[in-house]
């Protein structure tokens, strides 16, 4: 069966990622999360003295910027692939409150958004790729021949992040991550590189009613209507 790319983007919180890896896995191709790279370049500038509180040294980061190497190995453990920065496993490091509060405006940068690009254009070169984030099917492949565009109502991401904090037993206020899904949706529309929007001929998936086994469904038969 012939090899294709697959670009999934959409909204933050809105499991894009999740069907993703289920979709990679079952039909046994790449996945690539690459909201993780911009989270491992963020780490780099934490470790890398290229943060002074919340203002970025962006000339050191510039000068820097080809020694940032990101790499993706499977664990097999969680049957997932883990995140190398420079070599160095940094999949949990990526996920701190402190990276994901720093990566929007790393992520805003164009020389970064130039050089994570690259890197994933060069791992997209032999097709049979699951990318998601924001603008796979705009900027990274937009010669994917199945583009996925996810999004969900503000109210039931919150509910869902809600849930899986509450889950994991941490503290969390409904109406905090409301507003924080609200603004993160306004900064990813509005930044002006590479702004998240839907690629023309990007399939639109509202899954505010659907269930991830729906979802997954949904995403099969597309899979199944492009590869056949
Ligand atoms: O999907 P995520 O929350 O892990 O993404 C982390 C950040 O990176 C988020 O602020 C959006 C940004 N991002 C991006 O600008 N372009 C992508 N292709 C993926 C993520």
């Amino acid at each position: 069966m012939k090899k294709i790319t697959i670009a999934i983007d959409g909204f933050s919180s809105c499991g894009k990622s999740t069907m993703a890896k289920d979709l990679a896995k079952a039909v046994g191709y790449i996945y690539i999360d690459s909201g993780a790279m911009y989270r491992a370049v963020s780490l780099y500038s934490i470790e890398n003295g290229i943060f002074n509180g919340n203002n970025i040294d962006t000339e050191k980061l510039k000068l820097n910027i080809h020694n940032i190497q990101i790499s993706f190995k499977l664990n097999p453990e969680t049957g997932r692939p883990d995140t190398y920065l420079n070599g160095v496993n940094v999949e949990s490091q990526i996920r701190t409150m402190e990276v994901s509060s720093k990566v929007s405006p790393i992520s805003a940068l164009d020389f970064v958004r130039k050089a994570m690009v690259t890197q994933q254009q060069a791992m997209g070169k032999e097709k049979g790729i699951v990318m998601d984030g924001r603008d796979i099917g705009t900027t990274v492949f937009p010669d994917a021949e199945l583009k996925i565009f996810v999004t969900a109502s503000p109210e039931i991401r919150a509910q869902r992040r809600y849930d899986e904090l509450k889950g994991k037993g941490q503290e969390a206020s409904f109406d905090d991550i409301l507003e924080n899904v609200k603004q993160r949706d306004y900064i990813d529309q509005h930044r002006e590189v590479s702004p998240l929007r839907k690629a023309d001929d990007a399939l639109l998936l509202d899954n505010t009613n659907l269930t991830i086994e729906e979802q997954k469904e949904w995403l099969f038969e597309q899979f199944n209507k492009v590869t056949r």
